[in-house]
């Protein structure tokens, strides 16, 4: 049995507290945050970190992100905290920033997939703040999907995925920024993005200066990738997605083509796109702009993959702020399959 709390409206600590007791008696909370919805457990309790693993179908070497809802509780996970985390927490936490840190005893290797590291964010919501803070544990919590699927921006989704798997929904409507954290590691000189993800680059290098950028962040993943995340197959919907980069009136000009070419194959396309697209089987309207195009990206490949299409093309955007986020996930989703016009 699945109980799904709306909260839709405002926090109600009521309910909170019911949630929190599944957390305490080591059950699955999915919960709402700032990028995407997460599937929690007490992150010090390797039952329920297990619970999560089997739940998603999770590879257990691909860890998870621990939340907190104050600063102080770094200290409970981290064995050392550099000064350039008390700096980047201070400027962006609560916010989509995850920072990587050496680990401590007390966090189970089944939490950080044998790793010595601990992944640990601030989630900028008053759901998954309150929940964190009734329970009085850490959260360990990755996006509430199962494992190689989009991930969750609408409790539906996560009624999709886990209904009946799990103790509790948290339905807190839609997330604000729609794509997940962006993970630094700090354990490395100078740190290395691991992710990109809802704070963009260029704010973290403003405040710290130089970042190296895993080389998986753009291109295709290589093996053995630093965060072991990158190396499984991500955000891929049923359909096969097919990126087209390039200038605006190209990739248009290309996507019409392409329409007509599958019709005439008789493969039924789909489009996710700035503007409309009527001559395709489906079409989603992505948005104007980097913001709305993040918060759009997961819904739509669910939403184009549930309306039954063999082919989703997806029109590329560019690298930078939030762009180098949702180009990230796009390209996995399409197992880099990219025309450039
Ligand atoms: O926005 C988010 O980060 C969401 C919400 C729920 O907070 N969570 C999320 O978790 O996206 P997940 O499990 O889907 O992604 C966690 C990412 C993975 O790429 C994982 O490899 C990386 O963080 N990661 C976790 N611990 C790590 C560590 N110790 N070293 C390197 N990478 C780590
Ligand atoms: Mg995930």
């Amino acid at each position: 049995m699945t109980i799904v709390i709306n909260m839709r409206e405002k926090v109600d600590w009521k309910k909170i507290k019911v949630a929190a007791r599944f957390i305490k008696e080591s059950k699955l909370v999915a919960f709402p945050t700032e990028t995407v919805y997460g599937l929690g457990a007490d992150a010090l309790n390797e039952d329920a970190v297990r619970k999560i693993f089997q739940a998603k179908g999770r590879p257990p070497d691909n860890p998870l992100i621990i939340h907190i809802a104050n600063f102080e509780q770094i200290y409970e996970l981290a064995r050392e905290v550099p000064e350039t985390a008390k700096i980047l927490a201070q400027r962006f936490w609560p916010g989509p920033l995850t920072l990587v840190l050496p680990k401590k005893d007390e966090v189970p290797y089944v939490t950080t997939g044998g790793l010595e590291t601990v992944a640990i964010r601030m989630p900028d919501h008053e759901i998954a703040l309150a929940l964190i803070q009734s329970s009085d544990r850490p959260i360990a919590a990755p996006s509430a999907n199962i494992s190689g699927k989009p991930s969750p921006t609408l409790a539906e989704h996560v009624v999709d995925d886990f209904y009946g798997k799990i103790e509790c929904i948290i339905d807190g409507g839609e997330t604000k920024i729609g794509v997940e954290s962006t993970v630094v590691d700090l354990t490395t000189h100078p740190p290395m993005l691991l992710r990109p993800g809802g704070l963009p680059l260029e704010e973290i290098k403003k405040v710290i200066g130089k970042v190296n950028v895993h080389p998986a962040v753009k291109g295709k993943p290589i093996k053995l990738a630093k965060a072991p995340g990158m190396k499984y197959k991500h955000y891929a919907p049923e359909a096969q997605v097919i990126v087209i980069e390039g200038e605006r009136e190209q990739v248009t000009k290309k996507i019409k083509e392409l329409i007509k070419e599958y019709k005439k194959q008789k493969i039924r396309v789909g489009v996710m796109a700035t503007g409309d697209f009527y001559e395709a089987d489906a079409y989603f309207n992505i948005g104007e702009n980097e913001e709305e195009i993040a918060r759009n990206l997961f819904k739509a490949l669910r939403e184009l993959d549930k309306s039954g299409v063999n082919v989703i093309l997806a029109e590329g955007i560019e690298e930078r702020g939030l762009g180098l986020a949702v180009m990230n996930r796009l390209k996995k989703a399409a197992g880099y399959r990219i025309i450039k016009v």
